[in-house]
C-alpha cells in the first residue's frame, strides 16, 4: 500500500486524556487504557466512527462509558479497531495483552536483557494498545506501572512521578503524569534493573530540575560525559535559542538493543548505548563527539518536535531537519568555545566539513537513486524507510539556507514567531517556512520565500555550473542550474539557491569587496540569490586578477561544477579566506587525480596527480593550519563520494585501487613529513582527555599513521603495533588496530588481544567485528568475505542485536565497496542471505541494510547483472516485510 501526503484528513475524534495501566510481565503484559474522547470538530455529524490503530494485540474487552461493548458495536481487524457510533464524547476503556519478550522488531514494548523498553516513533504505539496512533492526536497521559519489585525495581515513564508504592505479592507501582499533551509516538516506559547518575540544575527561572542518566548496573563509569553533554545542551538552547527546559525532571536511559540512535520521548529520552556510553578506554574521540551531538539532538527535540510536533509523517523534516540543524550548530559552538576568532572560525569549518562529507557520501547517492524523495515526501509505503539522510541531513541544509538568507537575528525572530503561533500544535513544514517568511518580511517587505519552497517539494541534487570572465575591472559571472529527473519528478522549476561567494585577489590573497552592477538586489552581504536556470551577474571594481570562491561554507546542497583551472584550485587550496572552500579545493584536485588514475588504468604522472602532490606539499608547509583542518585536508574523498561523483557506469573495485594508488603515491612522496607529524604528536604516556584540541591532534596523528602504514613495509606496520601496545585510549587503539588489520597479515595478535580485553563491552566488540568486515580488497592477505562468513558463526555474533548486525552487515555492504562489489558477485549473495534472514527478525533494520544495492544501476554491466539476480532473490522471499519490499521494489524499478 502507498500512502499519499495529499490524502491527509483530520481525525474524527480527539483523545484529550489517556490513562494507561501496565501490568508488566515479559511474556504477557496487560495494558489497560482509559481514553476520554470527543468529536474533533463540533460541526462533525453525530455518527462518525472512532478509528483506533492496533497491531498484534490480544483484545480482552472494550467498555464504552462503563458498559461492556457488544461485539456488534465495533469492528476488529489486523490493523485496528473501529468503534461505531461512540457518541459525541465519552470514555472508552480497553484491555489488551501483548508479548514483549517475543518482540524482536524492537518497535512498541520490548524486552532487552530482561528490562522493558519502548520505541513508539513512528507507529510503535499501536503495538502496545489500540489508539489513534497519529501525530496530530495530542493527549494528556497518566501512566501507572505495576512490576515485579525484585526483577524490575525501577520503572519510569514520561513527566513527573506522582505516586509510588508497594502492592504486596512482590509487586510495586509507580504513577507518572506528563503535564504536556503529546502524540502517542512520544510515549515511553522503561522498567528493570537500573542505576543512575543524577544532578539537580537550576533552570532559567531559578527553579530546580532533576537530571538523570540511567544505565544497567556496571555502567555508571560511562555516564559522566552524557550528563555533561545534557547540561551543555540545556544551557546552549537557553542562550542561543532562548528555549528553556519545561520539565522538573529530565531522564536519559540507555539500552543495548535499539533500532536507531535515540528517541526524544517527552522527559524520558531512550538511547542506544552507543550514544550514551563514553569513557576514554571505550570510546573514540568520534564517539565522544557523537554522544554530545545526539544528547543535544534529543534534548533540542523537546521544543522542535515535542512542543511543536508534526501534523502527519510526511512532515517529518519539520522536526528532524530543524533539530539536526540545531545539533550541528550546537556542536560547532562547542568546538569553537574558548578559541580566538580565527581559531573559532577554523573549528566551525571543521564541523561544517564533517557534515558536508556525510551529505556527499550518503545523501547525494540517495537523491540520485531509486529512493530519492523530497525532504517532505509525497508518498511512502513504510514510514520507517523515510528516516533518511534526505529528511534529516538535507532537511538540515534547507533550514541552514533559510538561516543564511535571513541571518542569525531574523532567523531567531522566525523561531520566536514559529513558537508564538504553534506551541502545543501539530503542524506542517509550510507553517515553519511561513514563520520564517514573516520574520524576513518584517525587515524586508520586498522579499519572500516563495521560490525557496521548491526545496521542500523537489527531490534530486541540483547541479550548478559556474563560469566567468574578468576584463576591464569587471567580472561577469554566469551560473546555470539543472536538476536531473527523480522518481515521479521529470522536470523541476529552478531552485532559489543562496550562493555565498567572495573574490580572492591573486596577488594579495585578500577578499575584494563585492559590488554588483546588474540586478543589484540579488546580493545580500556576501550571499547571491541565484533563482533562474541561467543567470548572469556583473561585478565591478575588480582591477586586479581574482579567483572567485563560490558556494562558501557550502551555502547550498548542490553539486558545483566550476570553471576553475587546476592552478585556480591550487591557489584556493592555499589562500581562500573561506576554510571550507580551501578544503573543497583540495578535494576537487584529489578527485580529479583519482579519476585520471581510474580512467587511465593506473597512470600516475598526469597533471592532476602532480597537482595533488603540489596541494599536499603546500598543506604540509603551511604552519598556520590547525591540526583538525589539516587532518581533513590531507584525507582523500571517500570511495562512496568518488563513485557517486563519477559520471558513467563504475567499477567500485577499480575505483578503490585508483584511490589507493594516489594514497600510496602521496605516502611515498611525503613519508618523512608524515613521520614528523606523527612523532610530534605521538605523546605516549600522556593522560587522555577529550577536548576539541586534543582530539584534532590525535586525528592528525592518526591520518599520518594511515599514510605511513599504507605505503610502508614492516617497519611502518611496527609503528602501528607500538601505538597499539602503548595506547591508553580507544582513539589511538582503534586507529592502530585498524591500520594493522586493514594493511597487515591476517589475524594479527592485536586482534585477539583486543577481543580478550573488551569481550564484556558490547560496543567494543562491535568495533572488533566492524574492523574485520571493512578490510579492503587491496589487502591481499585477507579474504574479507570469507572472514565475514566465519564471523557470522562467532559465539558473540547475533543478528538480533541491531548494533551487532550492523557491525558486520553494514560494515561490509555499505562501508567496504571494494569487497562488497567483488567481481565474483559473492558479496551480493552474502548480502541477500543476510537481508532475508534479518527480514523476519527485524524488518526496520533489514530495510536499512537492503539499501546496500540502491545504486546498482550505476555499476558496470557485469556487476549489474549479478546485483539484479540478488535483488530478485530478495524480492521473491516469502513473507517479505513491507519495509524491505519497498526498498527492493524501488531498486528494481530503477532498471
Ligand atoms: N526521532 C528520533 C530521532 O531522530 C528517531 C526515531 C526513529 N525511529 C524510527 N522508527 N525510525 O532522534
Ligand atoms: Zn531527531
Amino acid at each position: 500500500i502507498t500512502f499519499y501526503r495529499k490524502d491527509y484528513t483530520a481525525p474524527n475524534y480527539k483523545i484529550s486524556r489517556t490513562d494507561l495501566t501496565f501490568t508488566l510481565n515479559p511474556s504477557r503484559t496487560k495494558v489497560a487504557s482509559r481514553l476520554e474522547f470527543e468529536v474533533w470538530d463540533h460541526s462533525n455529524p453525530d455518527n462518525l466512527p472512532l478509528e483506533l490503530d492496533g497491531e498484534d494485540l490480544e483484545l480482552d474487552q472494550v467498555l464504552l462509558n462503563g458498559e461492556k461493548l457488544d461485539a456488534t458495536c465495533y469492528t476488529q481487524s489486523h490493523t485496528g479497531l473501529t468503534i461505531h457510533n461512540p457518541g459525541r464524547e465519552g470514555v472508552l476503556e480497553i484491555t489488551v495483552y501483548i508479548q514483549p519478550d517475543q518482540n524482536t522488531r524492537l518497535e512498541g514494548l520490548y524486552v532487552s536483557n530482561g528490562n522493558f523498553f519502548t520505541q513508539c516513533e513512528a507507529q510503535g504505539f499501536r503495538r502496545i494498545t489500540y489508539f489513534s496512533d497519529r501525530p496530530d492526536v495530542l493527549s494528556q497521559f497518566t501512566v501507572t506501572l505495576i512490576a515485579n519489585e525484585a526483577t524490575h525495581p525501577v520503572s519510569l515513564s514520561n513527566g513527573n512521578l506522582i505516586e509510588e508504592k508497594k502492592l504486596g505479592e512482590g509487586l510495586h507501582m509507580t504513577r507518572w503524569e506528563d503535564p504536556f499533551p503529546k502524540p502517542a509516538y512520544l510515549f515511553a516506559l522503561v522498567a528493570g534493573r537500573f542505576v543512575c547518575q543524577e544532578e539537580t540544575v537550576k533552570k532559567g527561572d531559578g527553579k530546580p530540575a532533576l537530571l538523570q542518566v540511567w544505565v544497567e548496573p556496571g555502567n555508571l563509569d560511562k555516564t559522566d560525559f552524557a550528563m555533561q553533554s545534557l547540561k551543555k545542551s540545556i544551557d546552549w538552547d537557553r542562550e542561543r535559542f532562548g528555549l528553556e527546559l519545561d520539565l522538573d525532571r529530565f531522564m536519559i536511559v540507555a539500552t543495548a538493543d535499539f533500532n536507531m540512535g535515540a528517541m526524544e520521548n517527552k522527559g524520558l529520552n531512550i538511547f542506544n548505548t552507543k550514544f550514551v556510553f563514553a569513557n576514554p578506554e571505550l570510546a573514540t574521540d568520534v564517539d565522544f563527539e557523537n554522544v554530545e551531538s545526539v544528547v543535544g539532538h534529543e534534548y533540542f527535540h523537546n521544543w522542535t518536535g515535542n512542543r511543536v510536533t508534526c501534523r502527519d509523517w510526511f512532515q517529518l523534516s519539520l522536526k528532524e531537519g530543524l533539530t539536526v540543524f540545531r545539533d550541528q550548530e550546537f556542536s560547532a559552538d562547542m568546538m569553537a568555545e574558548g578559541l580566538d576568532e580565527v581559531q573559532a572560525d577554523s573549528a566551525r569549518a571543521v564541523k561544517r566539513i564533517e557534515d558536508v562529507k556525510v551529505l556527499r557520501a550518503a545523501q547525494f547517492p540517495e537523491d540520485a537513486g531509486p529512493m530519492a524523495h523530497p525532504i517532505r515526501p509525497d508518498s511512502y509505503q513504510e514510514i520507517n524507510n523515510f528516516y533518511t539522510v534526505t529528511v534529516y541531513e538535507k532537511g538540515a541544509e534547507v533550514i541552514r539556507m533559510q538561516h543564511t538568507l535571513l541571518g542569525e537575528q531574523l532567523f531567531q525572530r522566525g523561531m520566536q514567531i514559529y513558537f508564538e503561533r504553534h506551541d502545543g500544535q501539530a503542524v506542517t513544514c509550510e507553517d515553519f517556512v511561513g514563520a520564517m517568511e514573516t520574520a524576513l518580511q518584517e525587515a524586508h517587505p520586498e522579499l519572500d520565500l516563495k521560490q525557496f519552497r521548491h526545496w521542500y517539494s523537489q527531490a534530486g541534487t541540483p547541479e550548478v555550473s559556474a563560469s566567468w570572465t574578468q576584463t576591464n575591472g569587471q567580472l561577469v559571472l554566469t551560473l546555470k542550474q539543472n536538476c536531473r529527473p527523480t522518481p515521479g519528478q521529470a522536470i523541476k522549476p529552478a531552485f532559489h539557491i543562496p550562493v555565498k561567494l567572495g573574490f580572492v585577489e591573486k596577488a594579495s590573497g585578500r577578499d575584494v569587496p563585492l559590488q554588483l552592477e546588474s540586478n543589484t538586489n540579488a546580493l545580500h552581504g556576501d550571499v547571491l540569490d541565484f533563482t533562474e536556470s541561467t543567470q548572469t551577474f556583473v561585478f565591478t571594481g575588480l582591477d586586479k586578477p581574482v579567483v572567485p570562491s563560490l558556494l562558501r561554507s557550502f551555502s547550498a546542497p548542490v553539486i558545483l561544477q566550476s570553471a576553475h583551472t587546476t592552478d585556480d584550485l591550487i591557489f584556493l587550496a592555499g589562500h581562500d579566506n573561506d576554510p571550507f572552500n580551501r578544503w573543497d579545493a583540495c578535494q576537487k584536485i584529489y578527485g580529479k587525480a583519482i579519476l585520471d588514475i581510474y580512467l587511465q588504468r593506473g597512470l600516475t604522472d598526469g597533471a592532476n596527480t602532480q597537482a595533488a602532490v603540489q596541494i599536499v606539499e603546500n598543506l604540509l608547509k603551511d604552519k598556520q593550519l590547525s591540526d583538525g583542518f589539516l587532518a581533513l585536508a590531507l584525507q582523500l574523498p571517500s570511495e562512496g563520494t568518488l563513485l557517486e561523483a563519477f559520471d558513467g557506469l563504475v567499477d567500485p573495485v577499480a575505483m578503490h585501487f585508483a584511490r589507493t594508488t594516489l594514497r600510496d603515491l602521496l605516502a611515498c612522496t611525503f613519508g618523512a613529513d608524515f613521520k614528523a607529524i606523527y612523532d610530534a604528536r605521538n605523546l605516549t604516556g600522556q593522560p587522555y582527555s577529550y577536548n576539541a584540541v586534543a582530539a584534532s591532534q590525535r586525528a592528525l596523528k592518526n591520518v599520518a599513521l594511515a599514510y605511513l602504514v599504507a605505503a610502508g613495509a614492516d617497519e611502518e606496520l611496527n609503528v602501528a603495533k607500538a601505538q597499539y601496545a602503548a595506547s591508553n585510549n580507544m582513539t589511538d587503539r582503534m586507529a592502530a588496530l585498524s591500520n594493522i588489520v586493514h594493511n597487515g597479515p591476517g589475524n594479527p595478535p592485536e586482534l585477539a588481544e583486543f577481543f580478550e580485553r573488551f569481550n564484556n563491552e558490547a560496543l567494543a566488540v562491535d568495533k572488533w567485528f566492524m574492523l574485520q568486515a571493512t578490510v579492503p580488497a587491496s589487502n591481499e592477505n585477507v579474504n574479507t568475505l570469507q572472514t565475514v562468513r566465519e564471523l557470522l558463526k562467532h559465539p558473540s555474533f547475533t543478528l538480533k542485536n541491531p548494533n551487532r548486525a550492523r557491525s558486520l552487515l553494514a560494515a561490509f555492504a555499505m562501508q567496504n565497496p571494494s569487497v562488497f562489489h567483488s567481481h565474483s558477485g559473492d558479496g551480493y549473495a552474502l548480502w541477500a542471505d543476510l537481508v532475508i534472514e534479518l527480514n523476519t527478525i527485524n524488518p526496520q533494520v533489514a530495510a536499512r541494510m537492503a539499501r546496500g544495492l540502491d545504486r546498482w544501476t550505476k555499476l558496470v554491466p557485469a556487476l549489474q547483472e549479478k546485483a539484479h539476480k540478488q535483488l530478485e532473490r530478495v524480492l521473491d522471499t516469502d513473507k517479505l516485510s513491507p519495509d524491505v519490499r519497498e526498498v527492493i521494489g524501488k531498486a528494481l524499478d530503477a532498471a
